[in-house]
């Protein structure tokens, strides 16, 4: 059974100070969840604060993006070592949104997931199709594509922890949310491609998470579908109501 895991993708919103301030008010809304794995994705500024903050609590934090070298002349950069100094458990990577404005492809993500495993982070592999892509029927090709480039090399023996997040770039940001039946049909063509690139147990391992305008008034019906385990949540994660109702929408 794969436990379901909701991460919070607060992009580049919240000062360090409104980051614990909405963290001491999630903790108290969430103190009694058990069965959801919840996920906190700060800037990196708030990282630090976060991570004092969730100290004793079971919500684990990751960074929204890191670098694969392990040092050096990289400006603007940090490595995998500085994240888990922090506290971090998760790096995203591959966001639509890096691969649209910071020059992201599926060979820089691929080494940034050899990276972040090789460290001990877990990495939450971001794929998904553009709009021009879905109304072409290229979807599920383009999603196979960029899947199996992200784990081009990786072992077993790391694979298996890594989380995927299907995030249709047309759904993000945007109000318009994939049905659960357009989401269950690519998360199982994505479980299928795991299958053959590692076997059928590693596949029904590996936790796929939705994401593109999650709310909590359609999060429980994306969360029943059999291949979606949780979410990666943008908007509805920078405030702590509409979060924890998204997160009760993954208890089993
Ligand atoms: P959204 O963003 O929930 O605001 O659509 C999701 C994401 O980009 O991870």
């Amino acid at each position: 059974m794969r436990r379901p895991i909701v991460a919070g993708n607060w992009k580049m919103n919240k000062t360090a100070q409104e980051a614990v301030a909405l963290v001491v008010e999630l903790k108290e809304l969430v103190s009694d969840v058990k069965d959801v794995e919840i996920v906190l994705c700060p800037p990196f500024t708030a990282l630090e604060a976060v991570s004092r903050c969730i100290e004793g609590s079971d919500i684990c934090l990751g960074a929204q993006d890191m670098f694969w070298e392990k040092s050096g002349p990289y400006t603007g950069e940090v490595s995998a070592e500085m994240l888990l100094t922090l506290g971090c458990k998760y790096v995203i990577l591959g966001h639509s949104e890096r691969r649209t404005h910071f020059g992201e492809t599926n060979q820089t993500v691929n080494r940034k997931v050899k990276t972040a495993l090789e460290s001990g982070l877990v990495p939450i592999v971001c794929v998904g199709e553009r709009l021009e892509e879905r109304r072409s029927g290229d979807a599920k090709k383009v999603v196979e594509d960029q899947v199996t480039r992200a784990f081009d090399g990786v072992p077993l023996g790391g694979a298996e922890r890594a989380v995927v997040a299907y995030e249709p770039v047309w759904a993000i940001g945007t109000g318009l949310t994939a049905t659960p039946d357009q989401a269950q049909e690519v998360h199982s063509h994505i479980r299928q491609i795991l299958a053959e690139l590692y076997n059928a147990e590693v596949a029904e391992g590996i936790r796929i998470q939705y994401g593109g305008s999650i709310k909590p008034e359609n999060a429980r019906d994306l969360f029943a579908q059999q291949d979606i385990d949780g979410g990666l949540v943008g908007g509805a994660s920078l405030k702590a109501e509409s979060f924890a109702g998204i997160i009760r929408g993954a208890q089993l």
